[in-house]
């Protein structure tokens, strides 16, 4: 039996129980999940390789609401770059092809537990296809919000876990303030609004430090959208360094798409607000976030971690398409901007820094991009 968990919220700092059927406060401000983890690391280390390993850490009370496919514990497989060595966890490989598996797993299983039968949900695809899945298992269902533009690949997906799909035209923004609005009536399964979904995601840095024999790595490379990943992984560096297990908190580097780069322009300019920005279309559609609902929180967590945030361009993200997809690595082109951002990154690192950076969508989701890039280089060739 896990204990209880309470939500808290950030800009009134009310508390509700965890058992609320809210997913915001009622000021409107974001909440967190107040939870204290325990870390058995004998049992643990018995268990199956899954992020349900870490049980006593994930906030669901009975272990009978749990939706699982047994996913998580992907592999940490050492990479050489230009002569850099590397660590990069393989996220693409997820049940539904991307880490928000990690935390559709938690928040879905926080919505059974709540009794919850009507949930909505937005996104660029992936946390989409996650949720729908994840939904399906639990027979809970779900409307998704996509923009219209959204890859085939993750529109087929969302439909086959038989979602209902709502494609939203015009900007990712659009998208988000439709399922605001159907939100009014059914729970939010928000992956940037709703806490529990963090609580999956941070199951990210206890895998790290487990695979690296429990100790912390000095730097990780993570993509910097909404920052789902970013942010469960400072939860859960933060949650290992509290609890005596590690010695430090790397550093996190967020990686943007120089044509939407908010919280790069935000640190740049040593500013604790998201400026607005004139976003630009990029083949990194999953982190083309131009209004971070958690933005505020990213810029502290980077802050606090000494990290900072890279912008990688549209040829960057293109090359390192082609770097690491000739390495045999299958991935989509938001994930290789994380890896254009951890080229950037070592050109200036420390020879005996542990990195440690993520693939975090397979390119089996986006064949049409891939082909038209293909397509693109080949003619530019000629
Ligand atoms: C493949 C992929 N990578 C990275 C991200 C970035 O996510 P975030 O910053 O929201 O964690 C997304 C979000 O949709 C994605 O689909
Ligand atoms: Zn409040």
């Amino acid at each position: 039996m896990v204990h209880m968990s309470k939500m808290v919220c950030e800009k009134c700092h009310k508390i509700f129980s965890g058992y609320e059927k809210i997913w915001r406060c009622v000021c409107g401000g974001l909440l967190d999940v107040d939870f204290q983890p325990s870390f058995p690391i004998d049992k643990i280390q018995k268990r199956p390789p899954t992020m349900w390993r870490y049980r006593e850490a994930l906030p669901i009370a009975q272990d009978q609401n749990i939706i699982s496919f047994a996913e998580g514990f992907t592999p940490l497989i050492p990479v050489d770059l230009g002569g850099k060595p590397v660590w990069i966890k393989q996220d693409h490989l997820f049940p539904t092809g991307s880490y928000k598996d990690r935390g559709a797993s938690v928040l879905i299983s926080k919505v059974k537990e709540l009794g919850v039968r009507n949930v909505v949900e937005d996104s660029s695809g992936n946390a989409g296809c996650a949720i729908a899945a994840y939904c399906a298992q639990a027979k809970i269902k779900c409307q998704i919000f996509v923009p219209d533009d959204t890859a085939a690949g993750k529109l087929a997906q969302i439909l086959w876990s038989g979602a209902e799909l709502r494609k939203i035209p015009g900007s990712r923004e659009d998208t988000a303030q439709a399922a605001l609005k159907a939100a009014e009536k059914d729970y939010y399964a928000s992956h940037s609004w709703n806490p529990f979904f963090f609580q999956g995601t941070k199951t990210f840095a206890y895998e790290i430090c487990e695979q690296l024999g429990w100790r912390s790595p000095d730097a990780v490379v993570v993509p910097a959208g909404n920052g789902t990943l970013l942010l469960g992984a400072f939860i859960g560096f933060q949650e290992l360094f509290s609890a005596g297990i590690i010695s430090h908190i790397p550093k996190i580097i967020g990686v943007q798409s120089a044509n939407c780069a908010p919280l790069y322009q935000a640190c740049q300019e040593n500013l604790f607000d998201i400026p607005k920005i004139d976003k630009q279309d990029t083949l990194a559609e999953g982190i083309a976030i131009a209004e971070p609902i958690r933005g505020k929180q990213i810029l502290e967590a980077v802050r606090r971690s000494k990290g900072g945030f890279i912008a990688v361009n549209e040829s960057e993200i293109k090359r390192s398409l082609q770097d690491f997809c000739k390495k045999g690595f299958y991935i989509e082109p938001t994930s290789t901007a994380t890896m254009a951002g951890l080229i950037q990154y070592l050109k200036n690192s420390n020879p005996d820094e542990l990195i440690v950076s993520v693939f975090t969508g397979h390119g089996l989701k986006a064949t049409e991009k891939m082909l038209k890039i293909l397509e693109e280089s080949s003619s530019n060739k000629d």
